[in-house]
Parts: C-alpha cells; structure tokens; sequence
C-alpha cells in the first residue's frame, strides 16, 4: 500500500505546480485567475495577449504530465510498481493540476496534463488525441470543445490500440474529470457565449 500511496502523492505535487500562474508571475503579467475565464491554463493565458507565456504554461503543465508517467513507467521494474501503480501516478498528476495544493485546490481544467500523460502513457495514443484537439481547434477555434472532443476520444483510442484496461480505466476517469471541469465551458457554447482562442473576452 505504501509504495503506490507515496507514487500518488509525489504526482500529486508534481502535478499541483500551476503553471500558469507561475510563468505569469515571473513575466510580471496579470494574474490569469483574474481575467478572462479565470482558469488557470495556457487557453486563458493566451487572453493575457502574450503568446510567449501561453507556450511556456502549455509546455509546463503537459511536460510535468509527461515526466510523471515516463519517470515511474522507467522506475517500475527497478522499484517493482505494478501497472494500477502507474495509472495511478498517472491520475496523480493529472489531479494535482485540477485541484492544486498550491492554489488551494483550485486548479485548472487539466488539458494539457493530461496531454502530457497520454503521450506518456503511449506516444501513439497521445499523438491521436492530440489530433483530435487540433482538428476540432482548428475547425471551430474552441479551446473548450476541442478539449472536450479529445477527452471523448482518448479512451476509445486507448482501448482501439489495446493498451490494457488498467491504462484504458485511467483514461476514462481522466476525461470523466475533464469534462465536468469543462460544466461551465458547455454551458456558454450551449448559449453562443463561449469565447473562440485568442480572442480576449
Ligand atoms: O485549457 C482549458 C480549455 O479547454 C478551456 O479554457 O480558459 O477557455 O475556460 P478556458
């Protein structure tokens, strides 16, 4: 039991580290917390105007997904982590982004985590999904929706290229967990109010 609590908390806090927040503090811009959608993500950052800062909070946030399933995944046969272990640092650093210990728990909406972990888990998966994102993004020029299409995709991805029910399971929450974080994203497409990438409102 010890061994994948404490893998689920060292991703837990690797995962917590938001960095929107940082890279915008760091740049001396305006807090992302307090414009726009509030959203601590690199989608609301780019409303900041600053295009720099929104790249850095995409590459922050997905690298640290990335580096939590790469670094237990190349750990797992010295320490002896079985795979409910990996799902497990995976789910860990995915839920550290959405409810940061460092923002109180109020973190972010977990896209580009979990494009980290996807690529982790599997790059084929995580380049799928992450087509997916893109398509619809490019299509509509919705951050939200492309986030939610992509979520609905990368489990079935997951499964179609058979990468195991444990990893499989992991997705399913994973994009479970996104999409009601996205509850107030749907709920302003559904109204026309949703506001398209790079636009400031
Ligand atoms: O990265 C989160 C994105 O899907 C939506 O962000 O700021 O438009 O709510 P936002």
């Amino acid at each position: 039991i010890l061994a994948p609590a404490l893998a689920f908390i060292a991703a837990f806090l690797l995962g917590s580290i938001p960095f929107a927040v940082i890279v915008s503090r760091l740049m001396r811009l305006e807090d992302p917390r307090k414009y726009g959608s509030g959203n601590p993500g690199a989608t609301n950052v780019l409303r900041s105007g600053n295009k720099t800062a929104a790249v850095l909070t995409l590459l922050g946030d997905s690298v640290k997904g990335l580096f939590a399933v790469a670094l237990a995944k190349a750990l797992a046969p010295q320490l002896g982590l079985s795979a409910s272990t990996l799902a497990l640092v995976a789910l860990g650093v995915f839920l550290g982004h959405v409810f940061s210990v460092f923002l109180r728990f109020k973190g972010g909406k977990g896209v580009a985590t979990a494009a980290g972990v996807l690529l982790g888990i599997d790059g084929r998966l995580g380049l799928a999904t992450l087509a997916v994102w893109l398509l619809v993004a490019f299509v509509t020029r919705y951050s939200s929706l492309a986030a939610i299409c992509a979520a609905v995709a990368a489990p079935a991805i997951a499964y179609a290229l058979g990468a195991g029910n444990t990893w499989a399971g992991a997705c399913t929450i994973m994009s479970a967990i996104l999409i009601w974080r996205h509850a107030g994203n749907i709920r302003k497409l559904l109204a026309g109010q949703e506001s398209r990438i790079g636009k400031k409102a």
